[in-house]
């Protein structure tokens, strides 16, 4: 079965050009000028529109166990919700309880994930108990695709690594090809602090971004880079928030480091201001690290336009406000942290694109085709090419949507984005060549989706 899709203009890194593409079954056979291509058993009418390469969020975390709880969206809601927004391929942590073992949480996630996902997946791991047999594992971890490994600087008793640790497992990964993707907060100050709020009662939401300052962000940011210049390691930083964190990016990366660094539409949009919400409202945004001043989001955006911020993922993690974020109405520290937004990523970007703080060409490559190079999928995925998996979004610019709890996919009683208006909307996405989202509405299935074994990081490789 063969599908054209014609007249549209098609995105990459370098902006937008007319032109049509041919998909034959699962793959892109054929990008050429406009009526060149053709006939097809389908046509699909792209004039007016974008057609762009799907988005891959390397950052979610569906069914995540934390604090007591565990996030809402399952595989397949999270998937769906994924395609309804334009996003074709994710990337979710495998989360490592402490006492087990890495092939053992690798297991467990395939188990959770195969056959279930609306559109394909890869894993990191999340290791939080680095001892012989885990980095051991890590070799076994890259052989079966999963070449990224997230530690975490943060929740000391519950992910928290030790520099120690951080630096033996960064010394792996050099030795191995892997990267080591961090989770830069200074976690020890951090529980002091709040846990001197929480002792003068100050019990509200808002205390969650007051007591982790940007400041433990930029320093916890800056001791990863010196623990990965000393190991030659290279090094992503994961939902980058802070002013602090980014200028000490910029300045590994000046001096030719292999850091790299990803933001997240919470961070761009949100601030302390929604976190200060009254009646518990503050409660729909926490998540770590905190939403900042509104003064951090220039830096942010500035970052993606210098590519000092390389990468937009979201860090779902949705919790609903009713039954889980209430955990902690008596104590800031017992909200379960996370935001939704799966759903949302290309939008809230593309809105940066109609504001002028990205070009189309960003977007496309901050939202796609850097996350497959970085993280192993590309060209398969990430760039609309022949030879490529027909993983296309055709976009609508000029349309008009307002997001709301109402008409989103994701399984949480909450938008954090309620009401927001935004220019453009995902008309018609196709993963591996079927239509999956199109204006008559979803016609995916939550079996489609397959697992991503991913080569290693081919900045670096
Ligand atoms: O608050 C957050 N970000 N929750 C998800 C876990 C993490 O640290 O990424
Ligand atoms: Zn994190
Ligand atoms: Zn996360
Ligand atoms: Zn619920």
């Amino acid at each position: 079965m063969t599908t054209l899709i014609s007249g549209g203009q098609v995105l990459s890194t370098a902006g937008a050009s007319a032109a049509d593409v041919l998909v034959d079954g699962e793959i892109i056979v054929a990008v050429g000028a406009p009526g060149t291509l053709g006939p097809a058993d389908e046509t699909i009418d792209a004039t007016g529109k974008y057609v762009l390469p799907g988005g891959i969020d390397a950052h979610t975390h569906m069914e995540m166990p934390f604090g007591g709880t565990h996030s809402v969206d399952t595989f397949g809601t999270g998937t769906t919700a994924a395609a309804w927004g334009g996003t074709t391929t994710i990337i979710d942590f495998a989360v490592q309880a402490k006492g087990t073992s890495l092939l053992s949480t690798m297991d467990k996630w395939h188990e959770k994930a195969d056959g279930n996902c609306a559109i394909d997946y890869g894993f990191h791991m999340i290791v939080s108990d680095v001892n012989d047999s885990s980095l051991k594992e890590m070799q076994a971890c890259v052989d079966g695709g999963v070449g990224s490994f997230k530690m975490f600087m943060a929740y000391p008793g519950v992910f928290y690594s030790t520099d120690g640790e951080i630096l033996l497992a960064m010394q792996k990964a050099r030795e191995i090809g892997a990267t080591i993707m961090m989770h830069a907060e200074n976690g020890i100050a951090i529980d002091q602090l709040a846990a001197q709020a929480f002792a003068a009662g100050k019990i509200d939401p808002v205390q969650h971004g007051l007591t982790r300052p940007p400041e433990l962000e930029g320093e916890a940011t800056s001791r990863a880079i010196q623990l990965a210049k000393v190991t030659g390691a290279p090094l992503y930083i994961v939902h980058l928030s802070a002013s602090q964190a980014l200028a000490a990016v910029a300045e590994a990366r000046n001096d030719g480091q292999n850091v790299f660094a990803e933001t997240c539409p919470q961070y761009l949009y949100l601030s302390i201001e929604d976190l200060a919400k009254p009646d518990f409202e503050g409660s729909k945004y926490v998540a770590s690290p905190p939403l900042r001043e509104k003064s951090h989001q220039a830096d942010l955006w500035r970052g993606l336009r210098t590519n000092d911020l390389s990468v937009v993922s979201t860090d779902h993690c949705p919790f609903c406000f009713k039954d889980q974020k209430e955990l902690g109405r008596g104590d800031f520290r017992a909200i379960p942290n996370g935001i939704p937004g799966v759903e949302h990523r290309m939008d809230l970007l593309h809105q940066g694109v109609v504001a002028g703080e990205l070009t189309l060409g960003r977007w496309v490559e901050t939202c796609s085709t850097t996350p497959a190079r970085m993280f192993g999928l590309y060209p398969r995925k990430g760039v609309i090419a022949a030879g490529s998996d027909a993983d296309v979004v055709i976009y609508d610019p000029a349309a008009k949507q307002t997001l709301s709890v109402e008409t989103h996919h994701m399984n949480v009683d909450y938008s954090a984005y309620e009401g927001l208006e935004i220019t453009g909307k995902v008309e018609t996405v196709l993963s591996r060549g079927r239509v999956v989202v199109s204006p008559s509405g979803f016609s995916g299935s939550t079996t489609h989706g397959k697992f991503l074994s991913r080569d290693l990081n081919q900045y670096l490789n």
